[in-house]
């Protein structure tokens, strides 16, 4: 008689802590993805001007010109002066807002620092976009398989991982003597767990996941936040342009959508349609913290290969016969060629 009372009352705490934490994550993804579109953090409040790394292109140049449009003035940071020129005329034309440009590339390393803290030297800067990236090559390679490699595992490290704590080093004091502002890194998918076959670009972007967390937990006491987002696929260069659909972003709709979760997350996929395809029930529902997949969300999931791959267990995902068939895969721009081709042939008939 006792044991049954007690399991009852213990049945019916579990059923009321699990809808109640239920609920809680519903409210919390609601607010990130939905909410926020009416909701948002003013981005002039953390300061004059923002800086972005990798702003010619894709994602980069798409939150240069999103936060121009939210009213910030721009310092663009890439390789290429023509396309920084380009750029800066088009945030200047479509929004009115200042702009300046630095030309530096960062594969160069360590070196290319104090040139740069000199360009930005007396500016109030509010807002800081860590977004330059690069891939080693556009499809699935063993390790050994990487061309040039002792050039390009250089590269990707002081592109994709220096440039990250180096640029925070430089704008973080001023931010931190404000009591206010922004630090946004962009990390990816393949830091959700490790990717075989793009192993340094993966192993790059979990540093720049867990930087994030460690610099949000340091910081957000003294008014500074720092966002980590980690998309799943936007068309950009990076991505071939891979055609736009209801999951894959475009960068300036990606964009937007990211920064209106500013404030109500500081680790998120950016957008509800990557938070459902990842099927990532802390980005989704709960926004905090490096996400698990949960079969719920994955079930959300109409495209059906992310959605195979989102529900296949790790120990499948690490395997070697998987990884010996994901290899085979072919390239994204073979892809692309390919769909282009099936186009044509479709207009000719
Ligand atoms: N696209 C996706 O699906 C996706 C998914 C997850 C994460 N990400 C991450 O998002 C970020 C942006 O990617 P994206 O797709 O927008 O790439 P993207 O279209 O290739 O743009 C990259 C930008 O960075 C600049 N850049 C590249 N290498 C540079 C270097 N060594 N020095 C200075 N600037 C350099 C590029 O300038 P140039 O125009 O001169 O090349 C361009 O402005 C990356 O960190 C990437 O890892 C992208």
């Amino acid at each position: 008689m006792l044991l049954s009372a007690t399991l009852t009352i213990v049945g019916d705490f579990l059923v009321v802590f699990h809808l109640t934490r239920l609920v809680w994550r519903c409210w919390c993804g609601l607010r990130q993805f939905v909410l926020s579109q009416f909701w948002q953090v003013d981005v002039r409040t953390f300061g004059q001007w923002a800086v972005v790394t990798g702003a010619t292109s894709g994602i980069g140049k798409a939150y240069a010109i999103e936060l121009a449009r939210r009213g910030l003035d721009v310092v663009l940071v890439s390789r290429s002066d023509k396309k920084l020129q380009l750029v800066a005329k088009e945030i200047e034309d479509l929004h009115g807002r200042k702009t300046r440009t630095i030309r530096v590339d960062f594969t160069d390393g360590h070196r290319i620092y104090p040139a740069i803290a000199e360009e930005l030297h007396g500016l109030e800067i509010g807002v800081l976009v860590n977004n330059v990236g690069m891939s080693i090559s556009d499809c699935f390679a063993y390790f050994l398989e990487t061309p040039d490699a002792e050039q390009k595992i250089t590269d990707i490290v002081n592109c994709n991982v220096l440039s990250v704590p180096q640029m925070t080093r430089l704008i973080l004091p001023g931010m931190v003597q404000r009591g206010t502002g922004l630090i946004i890194n962009i990390s990816s998918q393949a830091a959700v767990r490790p990717q075989p076959l793009l192993s340094i670009y993966s192993a790059s972007k979990i540093f720049v996941t867990y930087f994030s967390q460690c610099l949000h937990a340091e910081y957000k006491s003294k008014g500074i936040i720092v966002q980590c987002v980690a998309p799943f696929m936007v068309s950009t260069n990076m991505t071939k342009n891979v055609a736009v659909s209801s999951f894959v972003k475009s960068a300036p709709s990606f964009a937007r959508d990211a920064l209106n979760t500013v404030g109500h997350s500081s680790y998120t996929s950016g957008c509800l349609s990557h938070a459902l395809q990842v099927g990532d029930t802390n980005t989704l529902i709960y926004g905090q913290t490096v996400g698990r997949r949960s079969i719920l969300t994955s079930c959300l999931s109409i495209v059906p290969q992310d959605a195979a791959l989102t529900l296949m267990p790790d120990w499948v995902w690490m395997s070697s016969v998987f990884i010996r068939k994901l290899r085979n895969l072919p390239k994204l721009s073979d892809g692309r060629a390919c769909r282009e081709k099936e186009k044509l042939s479709e207009k000719e008939e």
